[in-house]
């Protein structure tokens, strides 16, 4: 929906398809912290109104460790750069409302979505099918963008034997829930003995939070009680004295996984987004990623209709840097700050050291910042 809305800023034809239903795509919770590039784009797309009044600031990254100790890392002081949180359930809502105003609603609810003649070698306009309403269709374009998510059929249209994919799986979980009560004033991360947990926020009287759970677990193995217990548990004194608990109005377990496929353009498809990365929510970069590949193939796609194909050409190569440093960045926090099932003792000493060093230096406090808040486009 955010190419759609700088192809259109910019005059470029376009047609989103999408296989769920409008109130599907709304209902899904997301993560919530905005690097402040993407805030940036967002507002030269001109859907940041709503973002500017009821985004949350965030200036420090906070990270309780050892129990008792709390670590905050003020990333205006290090490397001169704020964060907003604001849910990406709301942007995709803005982004919608945009579309609405100038009659541009998507297709929603398309199935047996197959994309057609999009190889180099194939002549003639690439073409995407659907069934939509009880009606087949087909829709021919120059280009097809591939921004459908892990499962979508973007990645899999291309040929097995020219794409490579890396993983790394992770043997936890995140317990998500979202609460009606007033959040923390901070964004906190917590790596404690019984396992990882966040504290983060959606507006002034909605919460998230999180626990890290064992991949079996199900959401019928947690009450509202044992999850507050739970998250409690893994928080300082001060910060779980003062946490306001409430019924859950929303819960879910997500698995948490890292993921590149290569290249990301393929002919005339480009992927964008989970369509060719995941990341583990660790640092919540997965929405960040999506808008900067937005960002380079938005631009891409411009710079052709102006004659000049160097950002086509270039998109794949240039997307995959910023998405590798986003992938180690976030496997990197996600190893620092949960506890894994076969960790020896060894490994535990050596996290805390990482902890304890983080804490004293204000180097490494920038190292982590200058990532966390989010590299150049
Ligand atoms: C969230 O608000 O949902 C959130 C915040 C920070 C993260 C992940 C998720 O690292």
């Amino acid at each position: 929906m955010l190419l759609a809305q700088m192809l259109r800023q910019a005059g470029v034809d376009h047609l989103v398809v999408e296989r769920q239903s409008r109130q599907h795509v709304l209902s899904r919770i997301r993560a919530g912290v905005l690097e402040w590039g993407t805030v940036d784009t967002l507002r030269r797309a001109g859907v940041g109104e709503r973002m500017n009044t009821e985004g949350h600031v965030h200036e420090t990254i906070n990270i309780a460790w050892g129990g008792t100790e709390l670590l905050s890392v003020n990333t205006m002081e290090r490397v001169g750069r704020l964060m907003m949180a604001y849910g990406q359930t709301e942007i995709q809502k803005d982004l919608y409302a945009a579309a609405d105003a100038v009659d541009a609603e998507p297709i929603f609810e398309a199935d047996g979505v197959a994309l057609h003649n999009f190889h180099q070698h194939e002549s003639g306009p690439a073409s995407i099918s659907f069934l939509a309403n009880g009606v087949k269709d087909r829709i021919e374009c120059d280009f097809i963008a591939g921004c459908d998510g892990f499962h979508g059929v973007s990645r899999s249209s291309i040929p097995k034997e020219a794409r490579t994919e890396y993983e790394k799986l992770y043997p936890f979980g995140w317990l998500g829930i979202l609460s009606e009560t007033p959040p923390l004033p901070i964004l906190l991360y917590a790596n404690h003995e019984r396992g990882f947990a966040l504290c983060s926020m959606r507006n002034p009287l909605l919460s998230r939070y999180y626990v890290q759970c064992p991949l079996t677990d199900t959401i019928e193995d947690w009450s509202d009680d044992r999850f507050w217990t739970e998250l409690l548990a893994r928080l300082p004194p001060e910060q779980a004295g003062s946490l306001r608990t409430g019924p859950s109005i929303e819960k879910s377990i997500a698995p948490l996984r890292s993921f590149v496929s290569e290249p990301m353009r393929f002919g005339r498809l480009f992927l964008a987004g989970d369509a060719a990365h995941i990341v583990p929510p660790t640092g919540a970069k997965g929405l960040n990623l999506a808008v900067s590949d937005v960002h380079y193939l938005s631009s891409a796609l411009i710079g052709h209709y102006h004659g000049d194909d160097t950002g086509l050409d270039s998109y794949s190569s240039t997307a995959l840097a910023r998405v590798w440093g986003a992938v180690r960045f976030s496997w990197w926090l996600t190893t620092l700050l949960h506890r894994f099932p076969d960790q020896t003792a060894f490994d535990g000493r050596t996290q805390a050291q990482e902890l304890a060093h983080l804490a004293r230096s204000e180097r490494a406090q920038a190292a982590m910042a200058e990532q966390y808040v989010g590299l150049d486009y």
